[in-house]
């Protein structure tokens, strides 16, 4: 029997369009973008690029943007990077119950080093209560970080909104969108946020890259000291090759988005329905409207995901070091059955 693999929001496969815009930085343009020569003209054209591309689908300047080594990074820069640089101005964290262990964290993290941090409680749907936002908040709090959706139930948070709250009582506003770019629109100033974060594995692009939006005016602290790359924001010689292919990746939501959205929810609408209609004991996880398309979260009454006796097949067969046979990687093409998530 083959595999379907199901786990898009744990990881994609690379798009063959995506390795394809990857391979001359592989082969050729193996320049350091910091050479002043030809192959290092060329390399920063790359980076230059591929900036552009990620700027776009955002909808803000290059100069915004840092390059990262995933979504971590980024979330550890946005969060880290703020209490740092405000250290003894303001003292309070907010965030929410649902985060990803690379927000979560963090702010476990900065409790130690004497911030406080309220993590506010989300309803039976994933959302995040925004009284409750409204009740955390005070004129101490320096930066509020909520996710733009969720990973494991999809429910999409009202940002806008929370970043309204945040800026009235003069705090910054970071979100986690590793999860939602590629699958819903993401605008910084939709939402309205002077932080994001996206994480490249999670839209086609490969493991190891990903980027993180600063408004201007932010102050951040570094994380990475060193040399002066990104706009002197993160030290490291570029990652050329990876960042090609975000770019590449970007580009290619940009200009289908309304397609891939379109094709994921009637998929994963008809996952569920078929699911629903084969037992009554069976509930969809996450908001019923708020949510992300291609996100499916379906609880069954008396078994844990766990103890399925598929995944104890699975787990032997690859304990007998077999591996799961993929189709090709690429982003959803609609109109086809290939991808079903
Ligand atoms: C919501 C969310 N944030 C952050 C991350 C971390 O991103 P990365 O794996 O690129 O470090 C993930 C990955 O699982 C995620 O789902």
């Amino acid at each position: 029997m083959n595999d379907i693999y199901l786990d898009y929001n744990a990881t994609t496969p690379l798009d063959p369009m995506v390795a394809e815009a990857m391979l001359p930085y592989i082969h050729g343009l193996y320049g350091n973008p910091s050479s002043g020569h030809f192959f290092g003209r060329a390399a920063r054209a790359g980076v230059d690029h591929a900036r552009s591309q990620v700027a776009s689908l955002l909808g803000c300047a290059t100069d915004d943007l840092i390059f990262t080594s995933g979504g971590t990074e980024a979330n550890n820069h946005a969060i880290k990077g703020v209490a740092w640089a405000n250290r003894g101005r303001r003292n309070h964290i907010i965030t929410s119950t649902i985060e990803h262990p690379a927000v979560t964290e963090v702010c476990r993290w900065l409790e130690t080093q004497g911030y406080r941090v309220s993590f506010v409680p989300v309803d039976e749907h994933g959302m995040v209560d925004l009284r409750q936002v409204e009740e955390a908040i005070s004129p101490d709090t320096l930066l509020v970080t909520i996710m733009h959706a969720n990973n494991e139930v999809g429910t999409i948070q009202p940002i806008a909104e929370i970043a309204e709250i945040a800026h009235r009582y003069g705090a910054l506003m970071h979100t986690d969108c590793a999860q939602s770019v590629g699958k819903i629109p993401v605008r910084v100033d939709d939402l309205g946020v002077d932080l994001l974060s996206i994480a490249g594995h999670k839209l086609y692009a490969p493991k190891g890259i990903g980027a993180l939006y600063i408004r201007p005016g932010v102050r951040l602290e570094k994380l990475m000291h060193g040399a002066n790359h990104e706009q002197d924001r993160r030290a490291g010689t570029e990652n050329v090759i990876e960042m090609a292919g975000l770019g590449k990746a970007c580009e290619l939501i940009e200009q289908n988005l309304d397609d891939y959205a379109r094709y994921m929810s009637r998929m994963r609408d008809r996952l569920e329905q078929g699911l629903l209609s084969a037992s009554p004991d069976r509930r969809i996880n996450g908001h019923p409207e708020k949510r992300l398309p291609n996100t499916s979260s379906v609880a069954f009454r008396g078994l844990e995901a766990d103890r399925h006796p598929r995944q104890s097949a699975q787990r032997r067969r690859l304990r007998r070091g077999r591996l799961p046979q993929r189709p090709g990687g690429g982003l959803p093409r609609p109109g086809s059955d290939e991808r079903t998530h």
